[in-house]
């Protein structure tokens, strides 16, 4: 299952490698807050089922929080891919699906994670900080912003000339690579966590 809110190209790299045959699952579900988004037109487009759920459409946070429940409940996976998806997840799914949730994050967590991290904010502050390296960190997701365990990193120089929107498009690049081999391992069942801490068998 995988949740996205925008263009969803993380979504679509998962989507194809599971066509390709390279990665052993199956996209039960796609949900996303935003009917406009580019993700959603794909699984539409590709038959995967598709549920918007979004604060707008519900009476309160509690309605919100009951729809994830019982659509999740519907489709029981294995594993959740957050992928680009602007919303919190309410604490009690996060709870029930723990060690179930993934999210990809473009920059070396825990820096440059948390409110306000996201979309090209990340790379303007690595670039502003003068930082050498930069990568992608796949993580399982936990009650707060970027801080569950780390599943997988994996780094990429700065260059001090190049601009936020192409540190970006790298960082993209290689979050794909990432999010393709964690997503794998998960299927082959060669993941465990013990004392919060990911161990790859
Ligand atoms: C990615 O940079 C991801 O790290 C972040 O949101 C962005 C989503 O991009 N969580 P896309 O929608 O997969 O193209």
């Amino acid at each position: 299952m995988v949740f996205a809110s925008g263009t969803g190209t993380n979504f679509i790299n998962i989507y194809n490698k599971i066509k390709d045959g390279d990665i052993n699952g199956e996209i039960v579900l796609l949900i996303s807050n935003n009917k406009f988004s580019n993700a959603l037109k794909f699984a539409k487009n590709n038959n995967i089922d598709c549920q918007i759920i979004n604060i707008k459409n519900c009476s309160s946070e509690k309605e919100v929080c009951r729809k994830y429940k019982t659509t999740l409940d519907k489709y029981y996976p294995d594993l959740i891919l957050l992928a680009g998806f602007m919303k919190k997840i309410p604490i009690p799914v996060i709870r029930k699906y723990k060690n179930k949730i993934l999210n990809i994050h473009p920059s070396l967590l825990p820096k440059y994670g948390g409110k306000g991290y996201y979309g090209i904010n990340v790379h303007i502050a690595v670039l502003e900080s003068n930082e050498k390296e930069t990568g992608a960190t796949v993580h399982f997701v936990d009650e707060h912003y970027d801080t569950g365990p780390i599943f997988l990193q994996e780094k990429i120089a700065v260059s001090s000339s190049e601009t936020p929107e192409i540190l970006a498009k790298r960082v993209l690049e290689l979050e794909y690579l990432i999010y393709y081999k964690a997503v794998r391992l998960f299927c082959e069942g060669r993941v465990l966590i013990k004392n919060n801490t990911v161990e790859i068998k």
